[in-house]
């Protein structure tokens, strides 16, 4: 018999096809996310479910009796929206997919920093609406970012190939904060330094990266205080998590001129995104595009594929986190 599993959201199409031959498989044809209520059934009904990052999985929608998942293959890296204590105690695994969505997801941390910047969001809105005069020498006059220094606070494989870009494209000096020591020749090649603090990156970087996982502990990682270490002319940009900042802090810090702007394509209740960061021309606000290309969605639902075929034939899963 073939495994029961249910696809959460709609995957790429060449995905949804290999899934429907190699398992008894429901999609969500209508791609409207399931409630909190669905997804306390999908334990009981199915082997495995394929959620999304739109998918909330605290411990209260875990099963306290009867549950047939044995597996929960995350379509994405990050997987803090799943309670992992919570599948850990009921012997569920949990995969993710690493590696697929590196390169696109800085693509989108350098549009940021390159947009706040240069007030590309600012410039397009004046024009659309019919409000651009003209070229003349003080129109919206950005920041420079050749050659400034760029802070990244995670030097993991997003860090690093946002690093790379800044570094290599933009000639931006790196200095980066990783809770481990991070020495191996890809940073060496970039003359990348590593600093002892969070505090000491924010306060001599021009430009600040997010690129740690999100989760419990790394809720509010940029808080107020934080924030006030920043240079008032530097930009935040966060392509984490959405809570790693606190998104109240950052509005005061906006609204004090505390920091010059901040990019952000990650928020702490998306689809909500805070007023007070709608209503700012210094920041850019994309919504969650740092995996969106058909080639990167399409590998890492092959990514997910693997896992859920690897478990169900009795193979160690190549993405296990749980
Ligand atoms: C992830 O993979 O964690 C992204 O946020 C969704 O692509």
């Amino acid at each position: 018999m073939k495994p029961r599993v249910i696809v959460t959201r709609r995957w790429p199409a060449k995905v949804e096809r290999i899934l429907v031959e190699r398992f008894d498989a429901v999609l969500n044809e209508d791609d409207v996310p399931l409630t909190a209520a669905e997804l306390a059934t999908a334990f009981q009904t199915y082997d495995a479910i394929l959620p999304t990052v739109s998918d909330r999985l605290p411990a209260s929608v875990f099963p306290s009796d009867r549950c047939r998942t044995r597996l929960l293959a995350n379509f994405g890296v990050g997987f803090s929206h799943i309670d992992v204590a919570a599948a850990r105690e009921r012997g569920i695994a949990v995969t993710n997919t690493p590696g697929v969505l590196t390169d696109c997801t800085a693509d989108i941390a350098m549009s940021l920093l390159l947009s706040v910047a240069r007030r590309a969001g600012e410039g397009e809105r004046q024009l659309r609406a019919g409000g651009w005069k003209g070229w003349c020498p003080t129109h919206l006059i950005g920041t420079k970012v050749s050659g400034k220094k760029l802070g990244i606070i995670g030097m993991g494989r997003i860090g690093k190939a946002m690093a790379r870009r800044a570094h290599f494209g933009f000639g931006m000096d790196v200095v980066f904060y990783n809770r481990s020591k991070v020495d191996d020749d890809e940073t060496r090649s970039m003359s990348a330094r590593q600093l002892p603090s969070i505090e000491a990156l924010l306060g001599e970087s021009d430009f600040v990266s997010l690129h740690c996982p999100g989760g419990a502990e790394n809720k509010h990682l940029i808080d107020e205080a934080r924030l006030s270490i920043m240079k008032p002319s530097a930009f935040l940009i966060n392509t984490a998590r959405g809570d790693v900042v606190d998104e109240t802090a950052l509005v005061r810090a906006l609204d004090k001129g505390m920091i010059a702007g901040a990019g952000l394509d990650i928020y702490a209740e998306e689809p909500a995104v805070p007023r007070g960061l709608v209503e700012r021309e210094n920041v850019v606000l994309l919504p969650h595009l740092g995996s969106a290309t058909a080639e990167t969605r399409e590998a890492m639902g092959m990514k997910a594929l693997d896992n859920l075929i690897a478990f169900f034939d009795g193979k160690p899963a190549p993405d296990r986190v749980v």
